[in-house]
């Protein structure tokens, strides 16, 4: 990366601020009783989310970087992740929502003195950047965990957007990848994790995957044919999972077929047949796959789709190009509350064909989450080192509630196959003929 060092020092200091307003909005959207209420066991109190963020800037820009005494240690066990599970934390003397806000915001004076005295060179912790871009992507991750927490609750509506971009082409159907290899995983990428590294040469065989995610009225149709009554479609832990949930439809839904709403944020609403479906766990996107004749893409499919180049055999950063997403490309950062319908976004198309891989609902592949040939945990096991090989399986491309610094095409989330209060959705793929690639 060529940018000069106070170049640097204004970025991390505008991506800081705009994380910080983010966290702001989501948490000043309710009040204090509700800040400090459970609004599902799946989730965090939204106070926790918010005290969080700062003790982990704490630990890694105040005391790693900058070398600081802690300001708050006593809080360090409180606020770890690892420690305390979701469902345990209303328990727990946390901080009140005032407390949380100030706490925060002291850590923040520190880390932006720390920022202006920051060389970014030498410690690998400090190239490009990497802390404070590490930083920034867990408040902004954090951001969309708040997000989905807003769609759990209930009561009066507290956010507000427009409404996401009309279609503005028709898309449908599936396009060809081509076999042959690409470069999978981050080379370049200055703030990429370090699941994403190290990047190799991946030989990926021909394959046909969905020009866009499979939408609601397609999903719609699954359950109107018996989908969730019939066994053939499911795998046997799916299955059992569909029983025991008693699953009949995505999360969210309401009313039955042909008649179906859903509740976004608070607001009921028609279901827009030609938005991604969204709210779906890995198990419903499998067996609607089996059902409509196809498959999950596997992660090395889904990346070489959005990011090989067959002119130049390079892989982009995103489809589209190397360019930072705009609201022409992707539908990202929490600017709308929902999908956008599919062909809303031809700029943000891949060379192949392929629209809204970045953006709009996380799309579940069928890869568990393990490490890459070479991989080293960076800069500590928790990262992702202590998730491989958990079964949980890998999702890719952001939602509508990813920013788009934790989103690029290489960029790797994972989760629990029964998962869907996340913003996950999916599209399918089928491996190609032989006489389909010639
Ligand atoms: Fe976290």
């Amino acid at each position: 990366m060529t940018v000069t060092t106070d170049q640097l020092r204004e970025d991390v200091a505008r991506e800081l601020d705009r994380a910080r307003r983010r966290t702001r909005a989501l948490t000043d959207a309710v009040d204090d009783s509700e800040l400090v209420r459970q609004h599902s066991p799946l989730m965090s109190p939204l106070v926790w989310d918010l005290a969080h963020v700062g003790n982990q800037e704490e630990l890694w820009l105040v005391r790693e970087v900058g070398g600081r005494e802690a300001v708050r240690r006593d809080l360090d066990e409180l606020y770890d992740a690892f420690r305390h599970a979701r469902r345990e934390r209303p328990g727990l003397p946390l901080l009140s929502p005032d407390e949380a806000r100030r706490y925060s915001t002291g850590v923040r004076d520190q880390a932006l003195d720390v920022l202006s005295r920051a060389r970014f060179e030498g410690d690998p912790l400090l190239a490009d950047g990497f802390a404070f871009g590490m930083v920034i992507q867990h408040e902004q991750q954090h951001a969309e965990t708040m997000l989905a927490t807003h769609q759990l609750r209930s009561g009066v509506p507290a956010l507000a957007a427009g409404p996401p971009p009309a279609a503005l082409v028709p898309v449908a159907g599936e396009v060809l990848v081509p076999g042959g290899p690409f470069s999978m995983g981050a080379e370049v990428e200055p703030w990429a994790l370090d699941n994403e590294r190290p990047s190799r040469v991946v030989d990926v065989p021909g394959f046909f995957i969905d020009a866009a995610p499979v939408t609601n009225a397609q999903y719609a149709a699954f359950i109107a044919d018996g989908g969730y009554g019939d066994e053939r479609w499911w795998s046997p832990e799916g299955w059992a999972h569909r029983q025991a949930a008693d699953l009949s439809a995505p999360m969210h839904w309401r009313g039955a077929e042909g008649g179906w709403s859903c509740v976004q944020f608070g607001r009921e609403a028609p279901l827009a047949g030609d938005q991604p479906v969204v709210h779906v766990c890995f198990y419903e996107a499998e067996a609607y796959a089996t059902w409509a004749g196809r498959r999950l893409p596997t992660e090395a499919e889904w990346e070489k789709a959005a990011r090989w180049d067959p002119l130049t055999g390079r892989s982009r950063r995103y489809p589209w190009g190397d360019e930072a997403p705009t609201a022409r490309h992707a539908n990202l950062g929490q600017r709308h509350l929902s999908p956008a319908p599919v062909g809303a976004y031809p700029a943000g198309a891949s060379p192949l064909g392929a629209h809204q891989l970045i953006g709009d609902v996380w799309e579940w592949t069928s890869s568990p989450f393990v490490a890459y040939p070479g991989f080293a945990p960076f800069p500590y096991r928790e990262y992702s080192e202590v998730f491989f090989g958990s079964r949980q399986k890998v999702l890719r491309g952001g939602s509508f509630g990813t920013d788009a610094v934790a989103c690029r095409a290489s960029f790797r989330n994972w989760d629990h196959p029964i998962r869907r209060q996340i913003f996950s959705g999916f599209r399918c793929a089928r491996d190609a003929r032989p006489d389909e690639v010639r």
